[in-house]
């Protein structure tokens, strides 16, 4: 949601803490700012991207500095509320990722009490609650004042007179990177990549002393140790590698997520007839959580899950999950989140685990909040996905899920083996659209002209087309819904006209002759069709405007095949419009915030 940084060490914060920034700004991107101390506070901050605000802010020094990049939560996109944020001294610094819930009774107190705040932010509350506290031990004020809060924080404090910066988590992710005589802070790990892949992840009640050579942990009054771990991911998968864009990067490292995601064991997961002999925790139903592009995996996944196991499956956007509607103890309840942050998501699994039911966690981040509260973890293997727009990742979480599902299910030999084959082929199929790039991107630019699109599918198509429609307005601002093909009759008829196109995902399978015929009628009511039609597939050209033929797989994958020739469409949508591809506006990476 947004980004946070520090630096403590023998080298110029400012320049580490923007090179961090940047590494960040996937995570909120409308004002940045950053304090360093040299023998007092020096702070700088701007409205607008940290790229710019690197090359225009004024030289400060220090070797301990903290910096932000913010996404707006409370008050406008101004400079006074990016961060950090001072009390009224002058001698506190503050940056905050997370949400006060209580701040406005907070703030009111402490205008009562003389306080005088400068900006509209929540997060300006702490610093002057660790002004109100401070005795001359920073740590103790910083604890004193968060006992006074509600709600989500990371924190790092900087202040005059400490060498050392003060750290502090509830709800809200923050690493430190450990390096030689320095230390670094983060939201996560890739903005210190370039600095140690040595990584200590805070957890929730957690608050820490960061000096240059020591970090001290303490939750709820007593010293805790928390074990370093080296993060499996280099400087170099968190950089662009000659692509225009991360998410141009990304959309073409899905091969090799697919392959190093098949690769990952899941070695708890049993055949459901040893499950079914466990009767303590009986398997009676699985319910998916998970929000946005992972909503969308896990509703592909409730097909797979339930063809495949036939156990009953259900799926739930996390903000709308209600712990009424699990049978205690017997359903499984996996959440599903690329990040591992996602509140929504978090919140909604611990009251799975407050109900007593099994959880399992979907993520794609070693170390993140989800790995915390679930009791079983599938890793998926992407490497880091920078681009807001989420493409591998949910790649992988498909494959991830496809995995779990062939694992579960009761198939003889012979379909478990044809099932397998036929997973395994899909690394270099995907391959074949993207070397068919070209071809996409031209339909891509196309689409650019239209204000309006519809995306349409049946069956295991309907989520694809929700996936594909969320990437095309996520990233070109395009106006575009998605409908099972068969309800599109039923009002959003009315909105079709001759430049609506209507993107139609046609696999071989058992919907196709219906798709056929929602396509016709659809046809007939003037827009354009763009059909994502199997490779041989000779009948469907007479009904559409443009096919985008797709390699020959079994139906029960083809999401993973339709979903990248959708990524490619999108991306050059985008990009003839001339969008800030990877950096959307309003959106940020990881919405850590209800
Ligand atoms: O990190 P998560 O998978 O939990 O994120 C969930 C959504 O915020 C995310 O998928 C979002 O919809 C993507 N930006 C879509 O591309």
């Amino acid at each position: 949601m947004c980004g946070i940084v520090g630096y403590v060490g023998y080298r110029e914060a400012q320049p580490i803490l923007l090179e961090s920034l940047q590494r960040l700004e996937y995570r909120g991107y409308d004002s940045c700012g950053i304090a360093t101390l040299n023998d007092s506070l020096t702070m700088s901050k701007d409205v607008g991207r940290v790229v710019d605000f690197a090359k225009n802010s004024p030289k400060i020094h220090g070797k301990a500095g903290i910096g932000h990049t913010r996404w707006a939560t409370h008050g406008t996109v101004t400079s006074a509320n990016a961060h950090p944020h001072l009390d009224c001294t002058g001698n506190i610094a503050v940056v905050h990722n997370g949400v006060i819930e209580n701040f406005q009774k907070l703030r009111d107190d402490l205008t009562k009490e003389g306080h005088r705040f400068n900006s509209d932010t929540d997060t300006e509350v702490i610093a002057h609650l660790i002004e109100k506290y401070y005795q001359g031990d920073l740590k103790e004020a910083v604890s004193k004042a968060l006992t006074e809060v509600t709600g989500t924080y990371a924190v790092v404090v900087l202040a005059k007179g400490h060498k050392d910066l003060v750290v502090a988590r509830q709800e809200s992710p923050l690493v430190i990177g450990v390096g030689d005589k320095e230390n670094f802070v983060a939201s996560d790990v890739a903005a210190s990549l370039d600095y140690t892949d040595r990584t200590i992840y805070l957890e929730d009640g957690d608050i820490g002393i960061v000096s240059p050579d020591s970090i001290t942990i303490t939750n709820n009054g007593q010293t805790v140790k928390r074990e370093e771990q080296i993060v499996p991911w280099s400087v170099e998968d968190a950089q662009k590698a000659g692509y225009e864009h991360f998410m141009l990067k990304e959309i073409h490292e899905q091969p090799k997520a697919i392959e190093n995601t098949l690769r990952a064991q899941i070695p708890f997961i049993k055949p459901l007839t040893i499950l079914g002999a466990e009767s303590e925790k009986r398997l009676e139903d699985i319910m998916l959580i998970a929000c946005g592009t992972s909503y969308h995996a896990g509703l592909i996944g409730e097909y797979v899950i339930g063809k495949l196991c036939r156990v009953p499956t259900r799926v739930k956007i996390a903000s709308e999950f209600d712990p009424n509607c699990i049978a205690l103890e017997k359903t499984w309840v996996l959440g599903i989140s690329q990040s591992g942050e996602t509140t929504d998501t978090l919140r909604a699994l611990k009251h799975a685990n407050s109900r007593g039911c099994p959880t399992i966690g979907i993520t794609n981040v070693q170390g993140s909040s989800i790995t915390r509260i679930t009791e079983q973890v599938i890793f998926t293997q992407s490497g880091p996905e920078i681009g807001v727009a989420a493409t591998k990742t949910f790649i992988a979480q498909l494959t991830a899920l496809y995995s779990l599902a062939l694992k579960m299910a009761q198939l003889d030999v012979k379909a478990q083996e044809s099932y397998q084959t036929e997973f395994k082929t899909l690394p270099s199929k995907v391959q074949q659209i993207l070397d068919n790039e070209e071809q996409i991107a031209e339909y891509g630019r196309q689409l650019a002209k239209c204000d309006n699109a519809f995306f349409v599918g049946r069956g295991i198509s309907y989520p694809v087309a929700m996936e594909g429609a969320l990437k095309l307005k996520e990233i070109s601002y395009i106006h575009a819904e998605a409908y099972a093909a068969g309800e599109i009759k039923h009002g959003p008829f009315a909105l079709l006209r001759s430049n609506t196109p209507i993107i139609a995902i046609a696999p071989r399978d058992n919907t196709y002759d219906a798709m056929l015929t929602s396509i016709k009628e659809i046809k007939a009511r003037g827009p354009q069709v763009i059909a994502l039609a199997q490779e041989d597939d000779e009948e469907i050209q007479q009904f559409v405007d443009i096919v985008i033929r797709i390699p020959k797989v079994d139906p029960l994958f083809s999401p993973f095949l339709n979903t990248v020739a959708m990524q490619l469409l999108a991306y050059y949508a985008a990009k003839e419009r001339g969008c800030a591809i990877d950096l959307p506006v309003n959106l940020a990476k990881s919405v850590t915030v209800p």
